[in-house]
């Protein structure tokens, strides 16, 4: 099948608007070919890529990656060197393409904690790219959702503490207007290699996501196993915690406005 554009069988109204990956199990895609974990990550590094085009193609408005976790620090000094050296030469290699794409990029995490190599190359990116509006492309680098969440905590505390809001005044909202991602919640979830967890990815933001588990390796998440993800999207009812009975048999992709 060409895959350059959307399938036929994907219902391009019925589509995701944000997809987010855990990109799991480069490591284990390396060494069942007797290679170092650090071709694992090269080659996902070019699934990701391509995967980013694939959901331009098909018109899928938001792609976010967990590329590199909190906990991830307790790897191996080596491969996290690897990783950090990987992100900024895909940056520096990247970046004119994308932008010319109409990419907008965005890195969620404690960006403190990176390099300031690194750290300048994002905010380039950044800075360069916000207004595209083609896809935006969200890389969750020293990411962890509790940190994020206990941060968002701690400004709006601040904000408390200095008499710009009161307490009571806290909702839902409040909170999430101060994660990293503010306010772009995914509509589904991949999250490859086999495992069935969330890996402190996106807690608050995963609420009503749709989760989709395969057990392919990331480097081997193609446009063909995307096209799988989708249609098994496709499939789903998104209820929202109203009854069955009130909702639309068959794809359902935006909250439903509550009625009395
Ligand atoms: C995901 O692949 C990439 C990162 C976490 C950076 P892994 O490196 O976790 O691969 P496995 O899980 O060991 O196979
Ligand atoms: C999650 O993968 C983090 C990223 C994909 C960046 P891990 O491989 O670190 O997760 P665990 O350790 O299997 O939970
Ligand atoms: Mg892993």
């Amino acid at each position: 099948m060409n895959l350059s554009s959307l399938p036929d069988d994907l219902a391009p109204q019925c589509l995701p608007q944000h997809i987010a990956v855990i990109m799991d199990g480069n490591g284990r895609w390396a060494n069942h070919r007797g290679l170092p974990r650090i071709a694992g990550h090269r080659q996902g590094a070019k699934v990701l890529k391509d995967l980013l085009r694939c959901c331009k193609d098909w018109g899928i408005g938001a792609l976010t990656a967990y590329a590199f976790s909190t906990e991830n620090w307790q790897r191996p000094a080596a491969e996290v060197d690897f990783l950090m050296v990987l992100f900024e030469k895909m940056l520096r290699k990247e970046l004119k393409k994308m932008h010319a794409e109409g990419v907008r990029i965005r890195f969620v995490g404690d960006l403190s904690g990176l390099s300031p190599a690194l750290q300048q190359e994002m905010s380039r990116a950044m800075t360069e790219t916000a207004h595209n509006q083609t896809i935006d492309f969200n890389v969750a680098i020293n990411y962890g959702s509790r940190s994020e969440i206990v941060q968002a905590c701690q400004q709006v505390a601040q904000k408390v503490s200095r008499g710009e809001m009161t307490a009571d005044a806290i909702s839902e909202e409040t909170i999430t207007q101060h994660l990293y991602t503010a306010g772009c919640d995914p509509d589904l979830l991949i999250r490859t290699s086999g495992e069935q967890r969330l890996s402190n990815f996106l807690l608050w933001q995963l609420a009503y996501t749709e989760m989709y588990f395969t057990d392919a390796f990331w480097p081997d998440f193609d446009r063909s196993e995307l096209h799988r993800a989708l249609l098994t999207y496709q499939g789903r009812d998104r209820r929202f915690g109203q009854a069955t009975d009130r909702v639309a048999v068959g794809h359902r992709i935006v909250k439903p406005a509550l009625t009395a």
